[in-house]
């Protein structure tokens, strides 16, 4: 599917991004271990998401639909899945998030698991998890380090594990194979990595710790208590419309209710320092997680500077933030972000690659690039490289360009913002499918 996309008027409106995906995923999974009937609302109903979903199924778990994002899981206990056994793979198509929290729970289970994905999904690393999985107990083989992996799960130990890299995914699958391991699990990450998993374990009755980058669970033989959540909406998502109001002239959107988690909110705060005017509004809870109005209106950006730290707190937003980057007056430079090597594409390599074609100033680093703004883009033919989140920002590329910009690939939107285009064209974007 290919995006056709001009500049025109300003963007104004109220819009709401869909229902966060990591929390989607988590929703699910942490349902399905759990006793009891869990209410889940405001789902993300994404390519994504939906690999969980018939996961879940696959492995025995109910699942009703009472709307697209209304969610009935009926939980069959922490020990009552049942894996489909060595002959039947789990398809995580294209999830990263998938396949490496299923790991962490299959770990626990005294079977032989097979996790596999489309061609995206079977370039991504996976030893990653294998590793501290192993040393928990479990066999699991990785096929060169990537999907598909097997997993021969049963008794496990608690470990102490100190992450190479701030990772959710890892973090996750540690702390799911925790809850059936003996002992008390702690792990040390290197930076703040978002906490969806902890906080929704929290709220299930789990004794998990956290202070500063340490977080440590106890299992104990009480079953997980049932959820009963209305998922936020996206942040990752909200960014795309966010840098679109902050660059096409003229604009004020409204985003309403957005998750506001501090893990996840980098790009507010590096935008912020680099002259944006975003307005948040008071901040309230919904499922666990603060959520706040975020009002957007045009500015003009001077470049900013994102490491460290930083860098894991928007660790999905930098196809979108290079875009903003563009548009602000000096040098643009990103650091310690090699991990954007290992995502849906390299998202250095990809992003420079295709905003150079729309007349970007923007060189690529081993973990990062760097931005001379600002530059008046050009309309051209550009290219998703299957990730979502680069196709998204073209997209938004596109609504300052001069000329027509193409964005080929779009179908991927799906896998994290079905409603993407009609909620970007109600706020007033011309884009059409060609
Ligand atoms: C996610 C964690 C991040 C993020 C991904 C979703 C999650 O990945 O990039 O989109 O839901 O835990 P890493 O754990 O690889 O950093």
């Amino acid at each position: 599917m290919q995006l056709r996309v001009r500049s025109g008027l300003s963007l104004r409106g109220t819009a709401t991004a869909p229902g966060d995906k990591s929390i989607s995923h988590r929703a699910l999974l942490l349902a399905a271990i759990a006793q009891d009937k869990s209410e889940v609302y405001g789902w993300l109903p994404a390519a994504d998401c939906q690999a969980t979903l018939r996961a879940v199924r696959a492995m025995g778990v109910p699942v009703e639909h009472r709307a697209p994002d209304s969610l009935i899981i009926h939980g069959r206990g922490l020990r009552g899945l049942r894996p489909p056994g060595s002959q039947t793979v789990l398809d995580c198509q294209g999830s990263g998030t998938t396949m490496r929290l299923l790991a962490g729970i299959l770990a626990g289970y005294p079977a032989t698991s097979v996790l596999d994905g489309h061609a995206g999904l079977r370039r991504r690393p996976m030893e990653r998890v294998a590793i501290p999985l192993r040393l928990m107990g479990a066999q699991v083989e990785t096929t060169n380090g990537c999907p598909p992996i097997t997993i021969r799960g049963g008794t496990l130990r608690a470990i102490e594990y100190t992450m190479p890299v701030a990772s959710a995914q890892v973090k996750s699958a540690i702390l799911l194979a925790g809850l059936y391991a003996e002992g008390e699990t702690v792990i040390l990450q290197p930076g703040p990595a978002r906490d969806h998993t902890e906080r929704m374990l929290r709220a299930q009755g789990v004794h998990i710790l956290q202070s500063d980058n340490t977080v440590r669970l106890r299992p104990s033989e009480r079953p997980l208590a049932p959820l009963r959540l209305t998922v936020p909406a996206d942040f990752s998502s909200a960014a795309f419309m966010l840098v679109a109001a902050l660059l096409v002239p003229d604009s004020e959107v409204l985003l309403d209710h957005t998750n506001v988690n501090p893990t996840r909110t980098g790009l507010l705060d590096v935008l912020q320092a680099m002259g944006a005017h975003i307005q948040v509004g008071e901040m309230k809870e919904q499922g666990g997680e603060p959520v706040a109005d975020l009002l957007v209106r045009s500015a003009t950006l001077q470049a900013g500077q994102v490491a460290g730290e930083l860098v894991v707190r928007m660790i999905d937003e930098f196809p979108i933030f290079a875009v903003a980057a563009t548009q602000a007056s000096g040098s643009t430079i990103v650091r310690d972000a090699q991990e954007l090597r290992v995502k849906e594409s390299d998202r250095i390599a990809a992003v420079a690659t295709e905003l150079r074609k729309m007349g970007a100033h923007i060189q690529e680093r081993p973990d990062g690039f760097i931005v001379e703004g600002p530059v008046t883009l050009q309309g051209a033919y550009v290219d998703s490289h299957g990730d979502h989140r680069l196709a998204m920002a073209l997209v938004v590329a596109g609504l300052i360009a001069r000329g027509e910009t193409v964005v080929h690939g779009c179908e991927v939107i799906g896998d994290s913002f079905p409603g993407f285009v009609p909620i970007m064209r109600q706020l007033g974007a011309n884009i059409e499918e060609v």
